[in-house]
């Protein structure tokens, strides 16, 4: 059996080119004691993949050249070294850009494809999920009458954020995304209470008009010149959850912003980074409340879904570019 792969053929300057990647064919690996095989179905493709491409200090080694791209997939378990797993049975893990993987049983987990579609374990009831869910709760610390802020709102992190905003009681929650259509999702889908065009609209002036007594949480995926706006409209007491950076990815040198970080002091505000994986002793509960929120009704996402292992460089390029409306998946054959 012929293995497909995306390979990193070099380490990109900017923005990753679609000669970046390469599509090369292996040989299906045989699972030893204690591993597994899994064919995947479903690829999720993520900003921190471009930090993996390059050679810059991080919290996870980077992909060398001509190894897979690193990434989550789900699949099916097609052969089995490991007694906790059977053909057939489906599972998510850190799979890599390619259609068969061989990995840990240990590093697997079980999908129930009978609750859900499996993708949404590569989102909603995954990953980016389980991003929002701590990110927003754990560190953000959001109270009922809050005014949230979400940057990147109807990303895959961000759409999740937003709703759990809603379901703790803040108000106003407020997105910003970067298009008329993402701005519409932000209000019409995902119950937002205001959305911001932050590339056509006064971002400083809306968010006065939305956030009248200031911003009490900001949950922040881009970073950059936008944080440094909503910085200016914090309330006393703000917290600041740090998740991502995305407008920063692609830049060789970091912007020089946020410049103002004054306003910690005049605000007393709280600033905090983290890292999903350093939750996963509490995977379980957050997989839980997501689960049943899905099931009540009360959580929706929306996916945007690419066809073919071959088109994961030019998807994960656009996502980049901010192309994507939804969580970004890979349909694999
Ligand atoms: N800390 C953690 O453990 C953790 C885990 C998962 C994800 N994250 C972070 O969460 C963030 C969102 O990830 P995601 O998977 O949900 O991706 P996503 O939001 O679905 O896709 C990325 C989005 O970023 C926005 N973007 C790109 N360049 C931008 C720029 N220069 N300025 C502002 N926005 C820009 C684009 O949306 P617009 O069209 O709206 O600009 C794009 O659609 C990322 O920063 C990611 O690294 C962190």
């Amino acid at each position: 059996m012929v293995n497909r792969q995306i390979t990193l053929a070099a380490r990109p300057e900017g923005l990753p080119k679609e000669s970046d990647f390469d599509l090369v064919e292996a040989e299906v690996a045989s699972p030893g004691p204690g591993e597994v095989l899994v064919h995947s179905q479903w690829l999720s493709l993520d900003p921190y993949m471009r930090g993996r491409m390059s050679t810059a200090r991080s919290y996870a080694k980077p992909t060398e050249i001509g190894e897979p791209m690193t990434g989550q997939a789900v699949g099916q378990v097609a052969e089995s070294g490991d007694p906790r797993f059977a053909p057939g049975e489906t599972v998510v893990g850190q799979l890599g850009w390619q259609d068969y993987a061989v990995a840990r049983g240990g590093t697997l987990r079980k999908v129930d494809p009978a609750l859900a579609p499996p993708q949404t374990a590569l989102h909603v009831l995954g990953g980016t999920g389980l991003t929002a869910y701590f990110g927003l709760l754990d560190v953000g610390t959001p109270k009922p009458g809050d005014a949230v802020v979400v940057s990147a709102a109807s990303g895959a992190v961000g759409q999740i954020a937003g709703q759990l905003a809603k379901i703790t009681g803040c108000g106003p929650v407020v997105g910003l995304a970067g298009s008329a259509e993402k701005v519409a999702d932000l209000t019409g889908v995902y119950g937002y209470d205001v959305g911001i065009d932050y590339k056509r609209d006064d971002v400083n002036a809306a968010l006065k008009e939305a956030c009248p007594n200031g911003v009490d949480v900001y949950f922040d995926n881009v970073g950059g010149s936008l944080s440094e706006t909503i910085f200016r409209r914090l309330a006393l007491g703000a917290r600041i959850s740090v998740c991502g950076q995305v407008s920063q990815y692609n830049r060789a040198e970091p912007e020089l912003a946020p410049r103002n970080l004054s306003f910690l002091i005049v605000f007393r505000a709280r600033m905090q980074g983290f890292l999903i994986n350093d939750y996963a002793h509490r995977f379980p509960e957050g997989l839980r409340r997501l689960s049943s929120w899905l099931a009540e009704g009360k959580l929706t996402y929306r996916e945007d879904v690419t066809d073919g292992l071959e088109n994961a460089p030019a998807a994960f390029i656009g996502m980049l570019r901010g192309e994507n409306r939804g969580k970004t998946l890979v349909k694999l054959r």
